[in-house]
């Protein structure tokens, strides 16, 4: 399964560049299945989650070319309207198809996603929209089999919470559906801004992206077009701790500091010094960071997938520090490994008290989850000794070249497959 294996100690020192927001990348590729055509989408990461993307579009029957960061998509003009369980089980992100294959076909065949390493993560919302635009659905031996007879219309959607997926998957069906589309209470996530760009520059009418209130209005001509993916703004928080944990000095390049206020601003609260600029930021740690308390909340809240990094670094810090998850409900599944390392943190429902230690001890620990699995390298910077984090293939789902990144910045880390 792979392992990295680290020698903590070292403080990192030097520049790493970060690429195309996963997040953004894995819905930008699905639009794709709009309509006919050769697409492109530059900056895309090369990472395990693309990988499959890619997969689960050749299965619906699009052609996939890769030349360095850029993706061509040829998408057919007759598509196989399902996305089989082993692809789906391997990364949820696959129930976003299900939206833009009503729309397209009229039909669409999606094995249900069912709970993964963060809880149960219900799609409730994502269905409940789509049949409020005319599609119905039954479930069927585990797949979910969707229809629109008489194609998807446009309708006023209000979500009970502003989630990425379902704002996504019902933006994707509305560009293609017959008249407008509103989406109240829409997530307002820099990948969703991202994919209104891409899909406005693909002909499709999405205004109000950034806000919580959605307007679409649906059109059957939709063309391919090309785009550029924002940058992963998780990736660069990640090695924006990384530098913070070490006490190092951390220039990221390539990267949008303005979407990481929240991250940022709560780095410097523990007593990192940030400087930025239009495309880069540079983070000097602390010897040994000040406790903070922060909360997780959809965007422009503290982002949830930075909060295990977040937590490695305060494990360390000179006092108490609290957390609070309220995106999802299995997040601290890695705490377990963390103090294995030695970190003193208890947990109470969504709340995680991180009683701040002078050092953690290296030891072999289990990667839960992609950010889980980088919080636990950071960890293994930091500590004393050899810390050998297993299960790597989560970590792959997210980050490209990350062990050659730290190493590059002087970290002792190596990887053994
Ligand atoms: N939820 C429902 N019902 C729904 C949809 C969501 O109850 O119909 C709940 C979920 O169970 C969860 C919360 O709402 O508790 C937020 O879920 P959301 O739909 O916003 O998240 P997502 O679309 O499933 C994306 C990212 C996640 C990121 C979240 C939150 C992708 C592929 N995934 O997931 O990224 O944590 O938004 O920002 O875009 C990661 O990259 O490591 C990752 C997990």
């Amino acid at each position: 399964m792979g392992q990295i294996i680290i020698d903590g100690g070292a403080r990192l020192q030097g520049t790493v560049t970060v690429g195309g927001a996963k997040n953004a990348a894995l819905k930008e590729m699905v639009a794709a299945i709009l309509v006919p055509g050769r697409h492109q989408l530059n900056n895309v990461p090369d990472i395990a989650d693309v990988a499959l993307m890619g997969e689960l579009l050749s299965h619906i029957g699009c052609r996939l070319q890769r030349e360095g960061t850029t993706l061509w998509i040829v998408s057919p003009e007759r598509l196989n309207p399902e996305a089989p369980l082993e692809l789906v089980r391997k990364m949820r992100a696959s129930i976003v198809v299900l939206g833009p294959l009503l729309a397209r076909c009229g039909e669409a065949r999606v094995a249900l996603p069912g709970g993964d390493d963060l809880g149960a993560r219900p799609i409730d919302m994502h269905l409940e929209g789509l049949q409020q635009m005319g599609a119905s659905f039954r479930l069927s031996h585990g797949v979910l089999e969707g229809e629109a007879v008489n194609g998807l219309a446009g309708a006023e959607i209000e979500l009970s919470f502003p989630s990425v997926g379902a704002t996504e998957n019902l933006m994707l069906a509305g560009v293609a559906a017959k008249g407008e589309t509103i989406i109240v209470n829409a997530a307002r996530e820099p990948e969703i801004v991202d994919l209104a760009r891409h899909l406005n520059a693909m002909g499709a009418s999405v205004t109000g992206e950034g806000t919580p209130m959605l307007h679409v209005i649906g059109t059957p001509n939709l063309s391919p077009a090309e785009h550029t993916v924002i940058p992963d703004r998780l990736e660069a928080g990640t090695y924006a701790i990384a530098g913070a944990i070490t006490g190092g000095d951390v220039t990221v390049t390539g990267c949008s500091p303005t979407l990481l206020r929240m991250e940022l601003s709560k780095l410097e609260d523990a007593g990192c010094q940030v400087r930025k600029g239009e495309d880069w930021l540079r983070i000097e740690g602390p010897e040994r960071p000040q406790p903070i308390d922060f909360v997780t909340l959809p965007y422009p809240g503290f982002h949830t997938d930075l909060h295990p990094q977040m937590v490695a670094l305060l494990t360390v810090a000179s006092g108490t520090s609290i957390v609070t998850e309220n995106l999802y409900d299995s997040r601290f599944r890695y705490v377990g490994e963390l103090a294995r390392m030695g970190a003193d943190i208890s947990i109470e429902s969504q709340h995680a008290v991180i009683r701040g230690k002078r050092e953690l001890s290296g030891c072999p620990v289990l990667a839960p989850d992609i950010r889980a699995g980088a919080a636990l390298v950071l960890a293994g910077l930091r500590a004393e000794g050899t810390t050998v984090v297993g299960d790597v293939y989560h970590i792959d789902r997210g980050y490209n070249g990350l062990v050659d990144k730290l190493r590059a910045m002087g970290a002792a880390i190596a990887r053994s497959d």
